[in-house]
């Protein structure tokens, strides 16, 4: 395998970058009135316009040979052959298999994997609809009213994010809540509000022992049994998905309300799974069928579009583009929607859980910049805080602009005004303002002499600042599945292009070793050995947990 660096197509890159980088967008606009057309692609429903981007003919070429030396096309197939690509955990990346329709098969090792696939699909879409008609009841024979998903991470974000994406689209009967930190204010404030008669836990753990969801899970269950439920009761009020029964009977959940999935699904690949059932809760089967549909219409498109053409190829080579011939170290996703206001967090951790490293396959250091820092908020409400940094900041910062283009609410005027920002602001930051046109400005407005000229270069926008636009026909459950898997697919891209294993999370584990053994540290008196700093924090918390007891005690 080679590092990027040693690729053929690496070195003419940064020759041509050394030429292109100068160059203007708003010159390589005016040279070719074609650019938009020939520089934005469509797929699974949406359309991707990459035109105003710092490159040209010749570097998309460059970038593409680049995906081609790396292997991409060889990586992509393994990937959906189920061959054994996560090679550090020894297992395959099959998150595509869950959204496959009824009728497909995958091989696995000489077994269909498709039956399993489709059986707990239409068992969780059943459980569902059965919770939203009313048929599941809590254990006094109470309709269900709130739902609450206990999970973290993968089993938090996704159905987080689509659950409010989606919201009001499937009318559902029941609220949903999400708690995920073990930070035990989140946990005691939705508890607070809730009936347990009426309140039913899903608890989402791939591994059934991640410390959050489990220390959040044991409370929970015991505020159900504090409140008027026994035992037996709790088979009504908490089901689980995981891919470990074991742990799942161990913790007194009944088995048969367990949907299972399998170690081929990635935790941030995982809300097409039975991961997703809060969001089947929401928004009902059919709706989860849709969201699987639009995302299987993006798989297709990624199999079977030539890499020139390809909306996740194309995206991919734009971010390393920039990462590494540019510096970028962020990128920015501004959601012109405030249902995804969850889409920045849901995509750190599909970005950098899954590119977040430093290491190839093989063990030797990349050698160039990787994932860079995924960050965002929502326009325009973004536009009125950290814009400014964006249009005169010293750092080139790419943004990646998501804009659905149809809404479901009736209210006049404002989505005029929404998709007026957000093209405004792709193009404010392409474009920019120079002197002549801000010294016409000032002496329009009767500033003249000294005066114009202190202000003058605080009112300069160097512009040349890139963006993609990523344009959904609307917000429905096809269109966010098309756009999750856009996202994953160009993960998968880039993970190939600087040869890491996108699939693994071992950067996660040294600080929960250390928690895990701080924690007991903080009960006894006795100190580990820890460096002054450490030592001195943990004294200040054991102090901080001895406050908060004695204020318990009556
Ligand atoms: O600690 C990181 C991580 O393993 C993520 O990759 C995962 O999504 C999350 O924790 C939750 O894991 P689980 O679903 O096993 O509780």
């Amino acid at each position: 395998m080679k590092r990027p660096t040693e690729t053929d197509a690496w070195r003419v890159l940064a020759e041509h970058h050394a030429v292109i980088a100068t160059a203007s967008l708003n010159q390589l606009f005016a040279d070719d009135p074609q650019r938009f057309r020939r520089m934005s692609l469509s797929a699974g429903g949406l359309v991707l316009d990459y035109s105003k981007n710092r490159l040209d003919d010749r570097t998309l070429a460059l970038l593409i040979g680049l995906a081609v030396e790396q292997g991409v096309v060889d990586a992509r197939d393994a990937m959906f052959a189920g061959r054994a690509i996560n090679d550090t955990e020894g297992r395959a990346v099959l998150h595509t298999a869950l959204r496959k329709h009824a009728g497909s098969r995958l091989d696995v090792g000489g077994v269909d994997v498709m039956p399993e696939v489709l059986e707990v699909r239409e068992r969780m879409l059943d459980f569902a609809e059965g919770v939203r008609e009313g048929r599941w009841t809590g254990h006094a024979g109470d309709t269900i009213t709130d739902i609450v998903n206990i999970g973290i991470g993968g089993s938090d974000l996704g159905p987080y994010m689509a659950c409010e994406a989606l919201a009001g689209q499937g009318r559902p009967r029941q609220r949903l809540h999400f708690v995920s930190n073990v930070d035990g204010a989140q946990l005691a404030g939705v508890l607070d509000r809730l009936d347990a008669r009426r309140t039913l836990f899903v608890v989402a753990s791939k591994t059934f022992t991640t410390v959050e969801t489990m220390t959040n899970a044991t409370s929970a269950r015991a505020w159900l049994l504090a409140n008027g439920a026994c035992e037996r009761d709790v088979a009504k009020h908490f089901v689980a998905v995981s891919t470990d029964a074991g742990r799942v009977r161990d913790f007194g959940i009944d088995v048969a309300n367990m949907f299972g999935f399998w170690d081929w699904v990635g935790g941030r690949y995982s809300m097409w799974s039975a991961v997703g059932l809060p969001i089947a809760l929401a928004i009902g089967a059919e709706g989860f069928r849709a969201l699987l549909a639009g995302a299987e219409c993006m798989d297709r498109h990624f199999v079977e579009a030539p890499l020139a053409a390809n909306m996740p190829v194309i995206l991919a080579l734009i971010g390393l583009w920039y990462r590494d011939f540019f510096g970028a170290a962020s990128l920015c996703v501004v959601p012109y929607a405030q249902a995804l206001a969850r889409l920045p967090a849901y995509l750190q951790q599909l970005e950098m859980e899954s590119n977040g490293k430093s290491v190839m396959r093989d063990g030797r250091a990349v050698g160039v910049g990787t994932c860079p820092v995924i960050w965002g908020e929502p326009g325009t409400n973004a536009q009125h805080s950290f814009f400014q940094l964006l249009h005169q900041g010293p750092d080139l910062i790419p943004v990646d602009f998501i804009m659905p283009l149809e809404v479901a609410h009736e209210l006049p005027g404002h989505q005029r005004l929404l998709l007026a920002n957000c093209i405004a602001q792709s193009k404010a930051l392409m474009v920019g303002k120079g002197e002549a046109e801000v010294r016409a400005e000032l002496s329009a407005a009767g500033l003249a002499g000294e005066q114009l000229e202190r202000l003058l270069p605080h009112k300069l926008f160097t512009g040349n600042r890139p963006s993609n636009t990523v344009v959904m026909p609307d917000l429905s459950p096809t269109s966010l599945g098309a756009l999750i898997a856009l996202y994953e697919h160009k993960v998968f891209v880039q993970g190939v292009l600087w040869g890491v294993n996108s699939f693994d999370q071992w950067g996660v584990e040294l600080g929960k070793q250390l928690a895990s053994r701080i924690a007991g540290e903080l009960d006894r008196d006795s100190d580990g050995a820890h460096d002054a700093s450490t030592l001195g924090l943990i004294e200040l918390a054991r102090q901080g947990l001895a406050r908060s007891a004695s204020r318990r005690k009556p």
